[in-house]
């Protein structure tokens, strides 16, 4: 039987961050994991779960407040699932994200005593996404206005548009302000919500997959400026989209392109299967260092157009290119690391497996005059073997760059890779556990050189960490 019971309260110092942003606080030789508060905070905790290696807890009262505390710019900080480190100075973040990164090839990969980089902060720590994904649905209010509300039988206001409040994703939190885009992507999002409180539309719901309104999406260029509204909905109303569309250019005449994304799917991604431009030319065009790309309503691209660039400069720099490299680009998306280094080496191949992804970096090579990069179109477990047909018109790669998603390379994929036998490897990530998982299996065949972590996403706890790695 554990000596600790679930609500009990105890007084603790916070000592550092975990994976995923909890604080971390030692008692009674256990680890304690605690939802909010700052390292260096005094705190009290109430107990949340109770385990024979560790207990969780979240923060009741601050009792002296860390040095590393800042004051939050945003009024939702803490409900809003956005940026949970508003709280917390920036200079600190980098260095706790740095420090994720050496825990994570510590413990994970095996690596000790590696030396890792400070990480590369963002230039802009507010208003850097050039998306932002809000939702319609069910207005979350703090439990003590709800229960004020019903007490004195006043409805409970129904509609949002906005973000999940942190961990509920039934709720949309009805956001007026928010740091993220830009000031006119909120002026959006307020329009957009009282045109469609004022039409009475109605909500689609996941539950009973009926009503209307399903997502916002905006996008904004960082480099041309353009922007776009994209509505997603259940079904197709083009009176009153274009009623819509009118409202919204008449309010925000910099908007550049309106669209309507209709799904009937039954998932929440706000993806549409028949997509209706009702302005503009349906993309906005992007920039990283010298190339354009256009960017559709349903395009992945970075979300952090500045820090990529910063990004794809420090891939560059540590795959050391020579003119007569042959460059495979693993995971390559639309092809925009592909398109970054292509002057600076003989051929780039990129390989990828959606299929709308590897048209887009196919049409971004033409438009930007680039003829040395092929993209090849598949799943990397199946497709990077040596004896694949498309490899007979290319040479074996003398560098390869990989940026997988977040669950990183099948171990298919790395067995490959090391039978290719690259001088060097970039491996770019979004996940420094799953790369350390991934490094420690080529080990024997590779040595790291270099870790840089780069900061994509300020106030959150991602981090994006590119390794260097060369053939013992
Ligand atoms: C983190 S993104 C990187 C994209 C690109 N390098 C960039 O910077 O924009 C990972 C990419 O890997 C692709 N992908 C995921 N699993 C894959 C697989 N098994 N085979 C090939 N591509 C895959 C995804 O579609 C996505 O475009």
């Amino acid at each position: 039987m554990s000596q600790f019971r679930r609500g009990e309260e105890l007084t603790l110092t916070l000592d550092s961050f975990a994976f995923e942003g909890k604080s971390i606080a030692r008692h009674d030789g256990l680890v304690v994991f605690i939802q909010g508060g700052v390292p260096g905070d005094d705190v009290r905790v109430k107990l949340t779960k109770i385990k024979k290696q560790f207990l969780e807890a979240e923060v009741v009262e601050v009792l002296k407040k860390s040095p590393l505390r800042v004051e939050p710019r945003c009024r939702y900080f803490g409900i809003c699932g956005g940026c949970k480190w508003q709280h917390v100075d920036y200079q600190a973040q980098l260095e706790f994200k740095r420090q994720h990164v050496v825990d994570a090839f510590e413990r994970i990969g095996g690596f000790k005593d590696i030396a890792v980089n400070p990480a590369i902060g963002s230039e802009n720590i507010y208003f850097y996404r050039n998306k932002m994904e809000f939702s319609f649905g069910e207005k979350w209010l703090p439990k003590d206005e709800f229960e004020t509300r019903i007490l004195h039988s006043e409805t409970v206001p129904a509609f949002a548009l906005g973000m999940h409040p942190a961990g509920l994703y039934q709720k949309v939190l009805d956001l007026e302000e928010c740091y993220l885009q830009s000031e006119e992507s909120v002026r959006i999002v307020n329009a957009v919500r009282r045109f469609c409180i004022e039409r009475q539309l109605s909500i689609y719901s996941t539950f009973t997959h009926t009503g209307y309104l399903r997502n916002l999406v905006i996008r904004q260029s960082a480099s041309t400026n353009e922007l776009m509204v994209n509505i997603v909905t259940s079904d197709d109303n083009p009176v009153l989209i274009s009623s819509l569309c009118s409202l919204l250019l008449e309010e925000i005449p910099s908007i550049t392109t309106i669209i309507n994304n209709i799904t009937q799917r039954k998932n929440l991604v706000a993806i549409g299967d028949c997509e209706k431009v009702y302005h503009g030319h349906g993309y906005i065009t992007e920039m990283i260092g010298k190339r354009k790309y256009r960017v559709s309503a349903n395009s992945f691209f970075q979300t952090n157009t500045k820090q990529a660039g910063r990004l794809y400069d420090v891939a560059k720099r540590m795959a050391g290119l020579k003119s007569e490299d042959v460059v495979f680009d693993l995971y390559s998306g639309t092809g925009t690391i592909a398109l970054h280094i292509a002057d600076d080496v003989k051929e780039v191949v990129g390989v990828e497996n959606v299929e709308t992804a590897v048209d887009d970096a196919k049409r971004n090579a033409v438009a930007n005059g680039v003829k040395n990069c092929t993209f090849v179109l598949g799943d990397l477990k199946d497709r990077l073997t040596k004896d694949a047909a498309w490899l007979t018109n290319h040479s074996l790669p003398d560098v390869m760059i990989i940026d997988p998603p977040r669950a990183g390379m099948h171990e298919k994929v790395v067995s490959e890779v090391m039978a290719m036998k690259p001088e060097r490897i970039v491996y770019v990530s979004c996940n420094p556990t799953t790369q350390a998982r991934d490094i420690k299996l080529m080990a024997n065949a590779y040595r790291i050189t270099e870790v840089q972590p780069v900061d994509m996403f300020p106030h959150t706890y991602h981090i994006e960490n590119v390794v260097r790695l060369e053939r013992l």
